[in-house]
């Protein structure tokens, strides 16, 4: 089989060459020049575990190519796979379709044959009607059908997550549309992954309904780490208490800064406008997002208590920028709204994150970036862990103690446990516990 995969970004190209780890001929293709060049050296532009080796694997076996043109490919694919970004719209909250809409239309252009045109971004309900409208109308003669099949890997795990996924979800219009999809995933009918078969709006709000059930589950973990602080419990015990319940289940339920990421926040927004659109509010989402979107400036104020109530004149150093480990994005993470709040109240930053420190110095000018995480405690007057990166575990705490001025520890993750840190001589504040 061949397929076409729009936007070689995060879940364009590891879904690309996962397929092509099936055995589908693939093409990723992007608008961006640069992107598609450095691609075709081997250079990758997203940092995610295990990728450029995969990648490599397949664009040496001949079945994973790069390109911008699309009068190349899309002739001859079976299935066109959209996955370009779905922003929230400036203003509003909706997601902002433009991208989607105009790959469409660029697609349409170029159909030869019968083909699926597949929405694998996150879209509201209703999208993928407007795309088969769009191409009926940009290309009469089109011989197509629209699908809709929504992505529901991690970041940090993205390719693990696409290999063996809980589900796959497939909304088709058509017989003949839905087993093109099931030809494409056939290689994981032997690891007994269930296909969920649907139309294409229940596939579309599915994707939406599963993100807010998951920031839903965080944010309700952080109102209960905010009530433990004050009756004296422990977030992790309750965790583990109510997770170990079947029905409940224990992921997801680490208290911390908030939720942040390219997806669970514009797509809480975006189901919330979508629900109000159709007259059919979801107040816990409005809730979920109004808590989550609150959270970094509560944390910035745990911060400066356990800084003695003012980080005016205060050196932080900050480990972690990224919204969550084995990523380098940076998009809507808590570090974009608690460094700007220390900063506003007088403290000085220097900061250290493995693989999100490129990006970050963008968006974040005014602190200072160190090589790694010793240097940026040097005569520091708290240390705080706002990403858990696996290197950050196993802190030699002599060392940090030895490099801050006076040893204080803001850990917003809950990776160290509170009575060794106490032992270890720390002032130490967590979250919840
Ligand atoms: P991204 O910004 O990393 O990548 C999008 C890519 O599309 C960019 O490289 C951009 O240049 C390209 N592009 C835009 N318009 C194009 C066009 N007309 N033709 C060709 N290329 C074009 O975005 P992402 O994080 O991969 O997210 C893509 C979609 O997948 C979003 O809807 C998102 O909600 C959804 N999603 C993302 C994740 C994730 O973990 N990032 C997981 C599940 C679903
Ligand atoms: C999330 C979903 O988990 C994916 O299923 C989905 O496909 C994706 O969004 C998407 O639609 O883009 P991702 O954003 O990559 O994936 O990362 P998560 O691991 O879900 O973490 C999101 C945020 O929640 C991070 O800031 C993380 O630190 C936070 N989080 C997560 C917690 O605070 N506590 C938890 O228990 C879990």
């Amino acid at each position: 089989m061949r397929i076409a995969i729009i936007g070689a970004g995060y879940v364009g190209l590891v879904s690309g060459t996962c397929f092509s780890e099936f055995g589908v001929d693939v093409t990723c293709v992007d608008i961006s020049e640069e992107r598609v060049s450095n691609l075709q050296k081997g250079i990758i532009p997203i940092f995610e575990p295990g990728l450029d080796t995969m990648v490599k694997r397949n664009v040496d076996a001949g079945r994973l190519h790069f390109t911008t043109n699309l009068a190349d490919i899309i002739p001859q694919a079976d299935a066109v796979f959209i996955a370009v970004g779905t922003p929230s719209r400036r203003g509003d909250g909706h997601a902002d379709l433009k991208y989607v809409y105009q790959a469409a239309e660029d697609v349409a252009k170029h159909l030869s044959g019968y083909t699926v045109i597949v929405t694998k971004s996150t879209v509201p309900v209703g999208t993928g009607r407007e795309v088969k409208s769009i191409v009926a109308k940009t290309n009469p003669d089109a011989d197509f059908d629209v699908a809709s099949n929504p992505e529901f890997l991690r970041e940090g795990a993205a390719i693990q997550d696409f290999m063996r996924p809980d589900r796959v979800v497939i909304g088709a219009e058509t017989e003949r549309a839905l087993n093109v999809m099931r030809k494409l995933y056939q290689p994981l009918y032997r690891i007994e992954v269930p296909i969920v078969a649907t139309s294409l709006e229940t596939a579309e709000l599915t994707k939406y309904a599963a993100n807010a059930f998951l920031a839903t589950k965080i944010t309700f973990i952080n109102e209960i780490a905010d009530l433990c602080e004050k009756v004296g419990a422990n977030v992790q015990d309750v965790a583990r208490g109510i997770g170990l319940d079947g029905r409940i289940g224990k992921n997801f339920l680490h208290a911390g800064p908030g939720y942040g990421g390219s997806c669970f926040p514009k797509d809480t927004r975006a189901l919330v406008r979508t629900a109000q659109d159709y007259n059919s509010p979801i107040s816990i989402v409005e809730s979920v997002v109004a808590v989550n979107d609150a959270r970094p400036a509560k944390m910035a104020e745990k911060i400066m208590a356990a800084c003695g109530g003012s980080v005016k004149g205060k050196k932080i150093a900050l480990l972690g920028l990224t919204f969550k480990p084995n990523t380098d994005d940076m998009r809507e993470s808590p570090s974009l709204y608690i460094v700007p709040e220390l900063l506003k109240n007088g403290a000085t930053i220097a900061a250290f994150d493995p693989k999100g420190a490129e990006h970050a110095k963008t968006l974040l000018p005014d602190i200072t970036y160190a090589a790694d995480p010793y240097e940026t405690m040097q005569d520091a007057d708290a240390v705080v862990i706002l990403t858990e990166w696996n290197e950050f575990r196993a802190l030699q705490l002599d060392r940090v103690k030895d490099l801050l001025k006076t040893p204080i520890m803001v850990d917003l993750r809950n990776v160290y446990k509170p009575e060794e840190m106490s032992e270890a001589g720390f002032t130490y504040v967590s979250v919840g516990r």
